[in-house]
């Protein structure tokens, strides 16, 4: 192993990142770019993916020019990603054949039906840890073939390639068709316990075998890449929620994180063997390093957080910047009766309800901005207490504290109200870009420019933590508004 440093790619769904790292697991160097989100219909979100591509290009030029190394400085790159999105793409051109279908798009509601009567809804679960819901891959695949003109001749023929995008960088830089098992675990296709395809899902959705990539560990060298990182080794792929839990270093089965990005991801370790779940959540792999077994989490998947902000500054323009967010909210002392409900893609844990639609609820003529701004960010709030209940009552011991990491988590008036719903200990940890810093601690892992999970661990800091200070009654009273609230949603689409 050579090189003094570490690169991570992170293909977000707004944009894409690259950060590089020295071996004490610093940043020492950042660059981002922002993609189009296109909206063709109500309910549908696209990417472009040779965009993505172009994007991903950039961001890794632009790191290494600011930390001022070439690639031969770096022992490997690491990859996560935005999970459930989904391309396909033309094995011979490298050409996607349509724009890939985002994972907040709610398009294959009407095939959910037809899945549940082809393959029993609890089977599924059991199988694959997955609710039946439009959020997954392999309904979104199922789309494209079902669309696309000649498609699934073409993909029986093994002339295109699906990946969620990880498969899709990881392809563009060294030309190899792989997926790590964590991606993997999220496009409805993957069998739990053998880590492996599973080819009844394969029949129940009728997908051709020979357009899948090669399911591998999360740790390991897949390849070594060309172009912009030539010469280094692309040695870890991990979606970008179980990235941050690698990131936060829960190693140990007990330990959680919470992740607020575009929507919000609290997993929960919970160590070699998959964990059913009884209440909403999901049961998907942390990760897997070459040469061990799995380790499996338990997942509270939301699918609006941050994006609810975006919501606010594009499109009813309260803001002209996400940040401003914390200024408005604190013009009030607080949410003046108001819940904003984002079911924009309907709701995911712990409902999974494809049917629901958002809710202002509650609004009087005594409303402000002020007010709706403090009730965007309390939906936050609200939604992780909604899936840290859900977690408790499936898990013997309940959580204690909660780490969390993410853009959000600097809104220090969220952070605290967060620590008041859930009633525990919010911490933050020092890195907040533990989605990278996960990628780089596999890659390097992989690659043996670190040597095991504890020199890891030993990294871990926190910066910030926010002690519960609300009055119990209170708080009561505020979930009771909350959960009405989000019974207004359901059935929306009746
Ligand atoms: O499952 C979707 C999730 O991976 C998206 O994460 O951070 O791009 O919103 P993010």
């Amino acid at each position: 192993m050579t090189g003094e440093f570490v690169a991570a790619i992170d293909q977000g769904t707004t944009s894409s990142r690259c950060l590089v790292f020295d071996a004490a697991g610093e940043i020492v160097a950042v660059a981002q770019r922002e993609h189009r989100q296109i909206f063709p219909r109500p309910g549908w979100v696209e990417h472009d993916a040779e965009e993505i591509w172009a994007c991903v290009e950039q961001v890794v030029r632009e790191a290494l020019a600011s930390a001022d190394i070439g690639p031969e400085r770096l022992a490997a790159v690491g990859i996560t990603n935005q999970r459930e999105t989904t391309v396909v793409w033309d094995r011979a051109t490298g050409r996607p054949v349509a724009n890939a279908i985002v994972w907040q798009d709610t398009r294959t509601g009407p095939l959910l039906g037809e899945l549940a009567e082809a393959y029993d809804a609890d089977r599924l679960r059991a199988r694959t840890g997955l609710t039946l819901a439009t959020y997954f891959a392999g309904p979104k695949l199922r789309w494209l073939l079902d669309h696309v003109d000649g498609l699934r001749e073409r993909a029986e023929r093994g002339e295109v390639l699906f990946g969620t995008m990880d498969s899709w960088i990881i392809w563009k830089l060294t030309g190899r068709h792989v997926t790590d098992v964590t991606n993997a675990s999220r496009t409805m296709l993957m069998d739990l316990e053998t880590l492996d395809w599973a080819p009844d899902l394969l029949d129940a959705l009728r997908i051709p075998a020979a357009m899948l990539p090669e399911i591998r560990c999360s740790a390991e060298v897949y390849g070594t890449a060309e172009g912009v990182l030539a010469g280094v080794p692309v040695a870890s792929a991990l979606g970008d929620q179980q990235a941050a839990l690698f990131g936060q270093t829960c190693f140990q089965p007990g330990e959680a994180k919470c992740t607020y990005g575009t929507g919000s991801f609290l997993l929960l370790n919970t160590g070699a063997s998959p964990v059913p779940s009884q209440h909403g959540l999901l049961t998907t792999v942390a990760y897997r390093i070459e040469g061990q077994p799995a380790t499996y989490a338990l997942e509270g998947a939301i699918a609006v957080t941050g994006s609810l902000v975006q919501w606010l500054r594009d499109n009813l323009g309260l803001i002209s910047t996400a940040g401003q967010v914390e200024e408005l909210a604190r013009t009030v002392d607080d949410n003046g009766g108001c819940y904003v409900v984002p079911a924009f893609s309907g709701l995911f844990a712990p409902h999974w309800r494809s049917d629901a639609r958002g809710v202002i609820a509650g609004l009087t003529g005594y409303i402000t901005k002020g007010h709706l701004a403090r009730a965007v960010l309390e939906a936050s709030a609200f939604q992780t207490r909604e899936v840290v209940d859900a977690m408790n009552a499936d898990s013997d011991v309940a959580l204690r504290r909660l780490r969390v990491d993410g853009g959000m988590t600097g809104n220090t008036l969220l952070m605290q109200f967060l620590a008041d719903v859930l009633d525990v200990p919010v911490v933050r940890s020092r890195i907040t870009e533990t989605t990278c810093l996960g990628a780089a601690y596999a890659a390097g892992l992989a690659v043996g420019f670190w040597p095991d999970l504890a020199t890891l661990r030993d990294k871990w800091r926190s910066d910030a933590q926010w002690q519960p200070a609300m009055d119990p009654t209170h708080r009561d009273r505020e979930l009771h508004q909350w959960h009405k609230a989000v019974q207004r949603t359901l059935n929306w689409q009746d």
